[in-house]
């Protein structure tokens, strides 16, 4: 069954004119962010989105994310119509099918990374079936998925005292807790090098084998030539579609590097 499923996907913004008129006025100004854009995915996939500055990534990640509705189109997400769903399911979708992964991390500094962990089950708590949820049971599955991003051994430390790599981990683990539909990463190893890099592209990889579904924005076609699938956007539409022939694999890479760099140390 595809997870997603998106058609003729259209986002105008309008810029200037009369405030709360209807009309356009003649200097109302329509930037067309998405021309009708079609994209489906499997669950299983790893999609790359990639295109220029100014393309439409984000504002395809902001719909993709359920951040954001189209102005025209539909979005079914796990066979839910996102489109025309109120705003307290809208919420409901993107928390509980939803797996963010951002550039920055975005984890909060003065909790612990399982605290940063078990948060969005915090969030779904409130949900009606939740109530008797068992704080043990909570925090099982915190602990179980940073033991996924093999971070078993620094749970209680706090983002700083983590590296950035690890720091990602936690978002990663974070993002999976909930077990979403969809990991939705944006740029995930922009502020990492490259030996992190590497390793994060490859925990994507093996979650992904594991069945895990993951789309993720990025500039540089050597990290796309992990994953599976690359779709181009160019000035809002998708341009290009296609199936990655012979894939990296990233602890390879990784460990070539290593070898290489531990070289270039003089070791
Ligand atoms: N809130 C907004 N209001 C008006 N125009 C916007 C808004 N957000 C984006 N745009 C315009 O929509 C187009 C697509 O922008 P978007 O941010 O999706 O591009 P992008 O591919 O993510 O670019 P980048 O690689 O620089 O992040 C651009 O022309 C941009 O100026
Ligand atoms: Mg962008």
């Amino acid at each position: 069954m595809a997870v997603i499923e998106m058609r003729r996907i259209k986002r105008e913004y309008r810029m200037g004119g009369k405030t709360g008129s209807k009309k356009e006025s003649a200097d109302t100004v329509v930037v067309r962010a998405l021309r009708g854009v079609d994209f489906s995915a499997e669950a299983g996939e790893f999609v790359s989105v990639m295109g220029p500055s100014g393309s439409g990534k984000s504002t395809l990640m902001n719909i993709l994310g359920c951040l954001d509705k189209p102005t025209d189109g539909t979005y079914t997400l796990d066979g839910i119509e996102t489109s025309s769903s109120d705003s307290d399911t809208f919420a409901y979708i993107r928390n509980r099918k939803i797996g963010f992964v951002f550039q920055s991390f975005n984890l909060l500094a003065r909790t612990t990374a399982l605290e940063n962990v078990e948060l969005p089950l915090f969030y779904r708590r409130r949900e009606k079936n939740e109530k008797n949820q068992q704080i043990s049971a909570r925090r099982e599955r915190a602990v179980a998925a940073l033991k996924d991003v093999g971070l078993n051994e620094r749970m209680d430390h706090f983002p700083s005292q983590l590296s950035g790599g690890q720091q990602q981990r936690v978002a990663i683990a974070r993002a999976m807790v909930n077990d979403p539909a969809f990991i939705l990463a944006d740029e995930p190893t922009g502020n990492l090098d490259t030996g992190m890099t590497l390793e994060i592209m490859g925990l994507f990889q093996q979650l992904n084998a594991g069945g895990k579904t993951i789309i993720m924005v990025t500039h540089e076609p050597e990290l796309a030539a992990y994953t599976k699938r690359i779709i181009t956007l160019r000035d809002g539409e998708l341009v290009s579609d296609v199936q990655v022939k012979k894939r990296r694999n990233a602890l390879d890479d990784l460990s070539h590097w290593n070898k290489d760099h531990s070289l270039l140390a003089g070791n």
